[in-house]
């Protein structure tokens, strides 16, 4: 129908490979967008790296990449939000348990995406602009809404009245952070959040009240004194040693002593040899470590899986429901902003190597 091409994980560790690929037609409930900005997150370098560890549900050859937006081409028979033409945003889910497949990735010209995880954008937002949000804001609303998790209000547009609670996120400049921030706030609570010092304004412009430096020697006991006579919410963490750290604030504050992770031990350069094992090992003597503490402080702690987002209602409500309205009010803004590796699939590797580099408030990404 159309003629397809795709950026193709051939296996783990190895170089994308641009070539052809399927067209494939959606289901009743999915949408197929020609995408025309496709962003990189930790996530794609991190199963190509260690793939036979994480996700091994994974078939090779395959095609990566979570975060779209682009032009619906075609509709499902029982769609009823979108019609061909339309400007959206989607999380594409090739990497989730229950839809992986090529056809879902996001780097390759077309992507079949389930209806309720695609968002309306306004005409004034450009591709490059939506492309920053999807696995972001999905690992921010799991972390932040989900019930087992953290399990706060939901966001409204226009934003919620101040619930008088207040909120860590560690890893406000993070992709995750920066849509956590905003979400918190919309859903009436205040935001206590760490990043480098030149991040401030931007952690600030989006509705943080305090922001610390994350790399003093004295954050912790900084946030303790900041966080005196208020109730904590509990802390969403994103980045290593911040699950830590939050541990040892929240042992020391008032309210919801509870952690949602994003960030998932690994070790600190990719094994060359025995993956698995070295990768097993990082993970366990790391829980091991976190259990004890855990217990000592009093402080509960659990992991982020951000795809539970597609099934559990919190995907409907922020993809469907919230972002569409916010983004139309101005009420929600995209961040970090795009960095735009190059025009064509051609640039998808430099892209994923640039994001495994690092990146300091920059969403890496391609156009199409
Ligand atoms: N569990 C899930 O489902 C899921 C989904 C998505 C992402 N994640 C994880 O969430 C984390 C954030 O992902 P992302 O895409 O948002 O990352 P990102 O945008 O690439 O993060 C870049 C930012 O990380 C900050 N940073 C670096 N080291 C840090 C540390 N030790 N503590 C706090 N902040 C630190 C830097 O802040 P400054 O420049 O201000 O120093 C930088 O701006 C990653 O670990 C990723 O693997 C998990």
């Amino acid at each position: 129908m159309f003629k397809n091409t795709a950026a193709w994980v051939p296996g783990p560790k190895l170089p994308l490979e641009v070539k052809s690929a399927p067209y494939t037609r959606p289901l009743a409930n999915e949408v197929v967008i020609r995408n025309h900005a496709v962003a990189v997150n930790p996530i794609d370098w991190i199963v190509k790296d260690m793939g036979e560890i994480i996700f091994g549900w994974i078939k090779y050859p395959t095609i990566f990449g979570c975060d779209v937006a682009g032009e619906v081409v075609e509709v499902g028979s029982s769609v009823t939000h979108f019609k061909i033409g339309d400007r959206v945003l989607s999380y594409a889910l090739s990497m989730n348990q229950k839809t992986v497949g090529p056809s879902k990735g996001g780097f390759q010209l077309y992507t079949v995406l389930l209806e309720h995880m695609t968002s309306a954008i306004p005409a004034t937002l450009s591709y490059e602009k939506a492309a920053v949000f999807p696995l972001g804001l999905a690992t921010a609303a799991a972390g932040l809404f989900e019930k087992n998790q953290l399990g706060l209000e939901y966001p409204t547009v226009p934003k919620s009245l101040s619930n008088g609670k207040t909120l860590i996120i560690w890893g406000g400049s993070t992709s995750v952070g920066v849509n956590a921030i905003q979400l918190a706030v919309a859903a009436g609570y205040e935001v206590f959040t760490t990043c480098s010092p030149k991040n401030s304004n931007l952690v600030a412009s989006l509705g943080a009240s305090k922001t610390f430096d994350y790399k003093s020697r004295t954050v912790v006991s900084d946030m303790i004194t900041a966080l005196k006579g208020k109730t904590v919410a509990g802390a969403l963490t994103m980045g290593d040693g911040g699950a830590d750290a939050c541990m040892d604030i929240l042992a020391k504050c008032e309210g919801n002593k509870f952690i949602s992770m994003a960030t998932y031990p690994k070790p600190k350069t990719p094994p060359k040899r025995f993956a698995v094992p070295i990768g097993i090992y990082t993970f366990v003597s790391w829980s091991a470590k976190n259990w004890v503490k855990s217990k000592t402080n009093g402080v509960n702690t659990i992991f982020i899986e951000a795809s539970t987002v597609v099934e559990n209602g919190v995907g409907k409500m922020i993809f469907e429901d919230f972002l569409p309205r916010a983004l139309e009010g101005g009420n929600f803004v995209a961040a970090p902003d795009p960095l735009v590796i190059g025009k064509g699939l051609e640039f998808a590797n430099e892209a994923v190597e640039k994001q495994k580099a690092g990146v300091s408030a920059k969403k890496v990404m391609i156009s199409l």
